[in-house]
């Protein structure tokens, strides 16, 4: 089969989070089974400026419309194998005016949205529907597209006018991002009327780049089996559930859990951490150096001295460690925390160290609570990819209380790095962590904490569960061991999506 995988975001190229993730490691298990995989990515200038000119090629040029404006884009591809950790050609879609920007992806460097990101991802996945339907003069015609996400959206829907088109996958990661714009974008864009309707991509006289990919895929898949079932209710569906009911009823929506690229997050191999330990080697003083390494590289950034930490680092290195890595927004419970965390440190032994990005307003927070404890918590506001490993490698435990969660990755990264996590029963956290009840310890199949009302009493009581059980060691080393041992490889992801791709 020949695969078009399109996304606004691919792990080593350009992350803001997950999606990255799952880009740069579902294609490249795709292509493990034989298939032809073609990635294709926005050329951002993060993108351009990383890659060796030597290591791209123009494969094509065609002519796009935007707003008002005709855009030439240039096809780069750069090969399997140019850069560390690229498995599989990667088609660069070069539109400077568009994608010529410093900021991430999706946001300007001040974090406020591109004001034009509608005009962006909309050209892009016009760029994508072209090379979908090989009229760029590739001479690649792919059977399936697989699009990512409101940025691809649009993908499906004009493919849907087609004839003779390739199949279309959609995977949603995340609903909470519908992609919606005034009816003038599409005006502008000149896209086909008859997609302007209830069936279509019209929302409430809205534009929504979200509803083109839901209601125009062949397939709709979602990151989880949970939160396919969440998403045909309101409180998940922002608007979207008679859509979603509707996909499901036709036995067109579908949850598959996304899987973990074990290259990358493995503890044997991981060359971002201070020490490599694995769940039979090692574990415990493995961990325990990970653990002294992160503290003290995190107590040095928040401004203690040399001094202080070492005349600490003793005690530091008997409490539990509790971490977090993630997006600072109110989906990933980062306010719950707060609401805790004084509480926490008050009464409990625990220290917690924080590596996240996101909302001013969480970010500060966060910073004024090291600021008031500087001998228990310590954090890191920013994007760091190192210290994410870190974390995993360092902390006792993972703390991912998040409101919804899709699937998640850190959850798993924490079970494989034998960092237990504490989560809320929601998505795909409910689907991969068991709870350590009574029950699940006896029977050997407890892997982390669950709670099931997102709330701050809920959080902290399974915190203190949590802490209960890090002081009996033997139960403890159990529940890391069971962590550890759990396969979240692609493999059967991989092969899930396989047998989509060919189903009708
Ligand atoms: P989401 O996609 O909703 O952000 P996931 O758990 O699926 O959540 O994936 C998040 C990914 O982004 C993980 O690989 C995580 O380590 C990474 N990540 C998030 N925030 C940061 C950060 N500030 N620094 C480094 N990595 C981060
Ligand atoms: C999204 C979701 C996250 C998921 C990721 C990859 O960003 O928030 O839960 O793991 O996509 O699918």
């Amino acid at each position: 089969m020949k695969i078009l995988f399109a996304t606004s975001e691919a792990h080593p190229l350009i992350k803001t989070g997950g999606l990255a993730d799952v880009s740069g490691s579902l294609p490249s298990a795709l292509a493990h089974y034989k298939h032809k995989v073609r990635l294709v990515l926005p050329a951002y200038r993060a993108v351009m400026e990383r890659l060796p000119e030597k290591s791209l090629k123009q494969v094509a040029k065609l002519s796009v419309g935007g707003c008002g404006r005709e855009f030439e884009a240039v096809i780069w591809q750069l090969k399997a194998g140019a850069v560390p950790g690229v498995d599989v050609p990667v088609w660069l879609v070069d539109i400077p005016a568009l994608f010529d920007r410093p900021g991430n992806p999706y946001l300007a460097e001040d974090g406020a949205d591109w004001w034009d990101n509608g005009e962006r991802f909309g050209v892009f996945s016009k760029v994508v529907a072209e090379l979908a339907m090989d009229r760029a003069g590739l001479q690649w015609q792919p059977d399936v597209v697989h699009v990512n996400d409101w940025q691809t959206g649009l993908v499906s829907a004009l493919l849907s006018v087609e004839t003779q088109r390739p199949k279309t996958v959609f995977t949603v990661h995340n609903m909470a991002y519908p992609g919606n714009f005034p009816h003038s974008l599409f005006a502008q864009l000149q896209l086909p009327e008859s997609l302007w309707n209830l069936d279509g991509v019209e929302f409430w006289g809205h534009f929504s780049m979200l509803k083109a990919g839901l209601i125009c895929s062949d397939w709709v898949t979602t990151v989880s089996p949970t939160y396919a079932k969440e998403i045909c209710y309101p409180e998940y569906a922002y608007g979207f559930e008679g859509v979603l009911q509707k996909r499901a009823a036709e036995g067109r929506l579908i949850g598959i859990l996304n899987g973990i690229d074990e290259h990358i997050w493995n503890p044997e191999v991981d060359e971002l951490i201070h020490s490599r330990y694995s769940a039979e080697k090692g574990r415990v003083a493995g961990k325990q150096r990970n653990k002294a390494f992160l503290i003290e590289e995190l107590a040095l950034l928040n401004g203690l001295s040399e001094t202080r930490i070492q005349g600490h680092l003793a005690d530091w290195l008997q409490a539990p460690l509790i971490g977090f890595v993630g997006r600072l927004v109110e989906q990933k419970g980062i306010d719950l925390v707060l609401e805790v965390l004084p509480e926490l440190i008050e009464q409990t032994p625990a220290n917690f160290v924080f590596v996240g990005s996101g909302h001013k307003s969480f970010e500060n927070a966060l910073r004024d609570l090291a600021q008031r404890y500087p001998e228990r918590m310590w954090v890191y506001i920013g994007y760091s990819e190192t210290l994410a490993h870190q974390v995993e490698a360092g902390a006792d435990m993972f703390l991912m209380p998040s409101r919804f969660e899709p699937c998640g990755l850190n959850q798993m990264y924490s079970l494989a790095y034998g960092t237990p996590p504490i989560v809320h029963h929601t998505g795909g956290l409910a689907d991969t962590v068991v709870n350590a009840t009574d029950e699940n310890m006896l029977a050997g199949t407890a892997t982390g904490f669950v709670f099931y009302d997102p709330s701050r009493f809920a959080l902290k009581s399974t915190l203190l569960h949590a802490l209960g059980l890090f002081a009996k060691k033997r139960s403890w080393q159990k529940l890391q061991k069971t962590g550890m041992q759990q396969a979240f490889g692609w493999k059967a992801s991989a092969q899930r999506y396989l047998a989509l791709y060919v189903e009708d």
